[in-house]
């Protein structure tokens, strides 16, 4: 069986995959891609972007967005949506303006009106806050902390719940799929907006791990237990991929990774908030990490030419929730 409905055998509500829109007129990609015995739920890699959507101040551009918007719908798929406020991927207008608290809260409010909005009842869960902690648990400096400080996470939670009451509402980080001074900072946040008052449904593990050096299983599911705790009802891994930080990958190295992959599986399922897992895409052919890596990668469940890797296989292992 395939691995969306492995992953709803066994309780969770979806696995799913990033796609993005240059990759859509790719048909032996696609047609993977919209099979929902195999993914069963995806996200747009960049399209729903702030530099993307709202390039210039009050200028609202949803067409690569809306183009995976509707696969989802045409395909039954449900829809990840990210993201509405990261300090990457910003056009010059935010990041550069020279605002005061009052103005960049009414163009935060803005943005978040005007595209939770378009996407209203679209999407299962938005990636509200994205990637806002340094590695030692602090706030990572970026226009809206140094203009807002620590109230833009409430300020942006309180505006996606008014556009949509019924997205679940997530911040979405990396690194945070273990213990340590940066899950640390993510329990932080979640108590902050709650304190505020502000609905705040999920903490997003993005889980971009290496071969060899994944978190041991009862390390992501402390972390996991302590998101919880702080008072989100649901985790999910958001963006999995586990890539080789040296290539070309070994057969030896190939078995590491799909027992690595084996390993967030079965931590997932030990977790009854943990509703589903997403893969950064699910081919090596379209990762993003080469770009970013050089000389890494291989990360994915299928290689350059669509060919299924021992980490998928390996996962069949490893579904069934205790
Ligand atoms: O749109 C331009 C295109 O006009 C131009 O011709 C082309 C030439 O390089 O670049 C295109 O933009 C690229 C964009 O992806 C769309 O393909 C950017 O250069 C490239 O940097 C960008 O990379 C994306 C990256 O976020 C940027 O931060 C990746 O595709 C995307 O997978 C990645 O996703 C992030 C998550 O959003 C947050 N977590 C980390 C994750 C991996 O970096």
């Amino acid at each position: 069986a395939q691995l969306n409905k492995l992953a709803k055998a066994a309780g969770l509500l979806y696995f799913g995959s990033a796609t993005d829109n240059g990759e859509l007129t790719d048909t032996n990609y696609v047609n993977i891609l919209k099979d929902t015995d195999e993914f069963g739920q995806i996200t747009p890699g960049n399209a729903q972007k702030w530099q993307y959507i709202e390039p210039s101040q009050g200028s609202f551009s949803y067409t690569s967005g809306d183009q995976i918007a509707d696969l989802a719908k045409e395909n039954g798929q449900l829809l990840r949506c990210h993201t509405l406020v990261w300090y990457s991927q910003l056009p010059s207008w935010v990041s550069s303006g020279s605002w005061t608290e009052a103005t960049l809260t009414s163009v935060v409010n803005t943005h978040i009106s005007n595209v939770v909005g378009h996407y209203k009842g679209q999407c299962y869960a938005w990636d509200v806050v994205n990637e806002a902690l340094n590695e030692d648990g602090t706030y990572r400096t970026n226009v809206f902390y140094n203009v807002l400080g620590d109230s833009y996470f409430a300020l942006a939670f309180k505006a996606a719940a008014a556009a949509d009451p019924d997205a679940k509402l997530y911040y979405n980080d990396y690194n945070i799929e273990s213990t340590g001074a940066k899950q640390a900072g993510v329990v932080k946040i979640v108590s902050l907006v709650k304190d505020a008052g502000a609905k705040i449904d999920g903490v997003g593990m993005q889980a971009h791990l290496i071969v060899g050096s994944t978190p041991s299983q009862s390390s992501q599911q402390s972390a996991m237990a302590s998101y919880v705790a702080a008072g989100v009802t649901e985790v999910a891994y958001t963006e999995l991929d586990i890539r080789f930080s040296s290539l070309p990958s070994t057969d030896s190295g190939l078995q590491q990774q799909a027992a690595d992959y084996a390993s967030v599986t079965k931590a997932c399922l030990a977790e009854a908030a943990c509703i589903g897992i997403t893969i950064w895409d699910y081919t090596d052919k379209y990762s993003w990490i080469p770009n970013t890596f050089s000389g890494q990668g291989d990360a994915l469940l299928y290689d350059f030419d669509l060919v299924k890797k021992p980490a998928w296989t390996a996962r069949h292992y490893d579904f069934g929730r205790d």
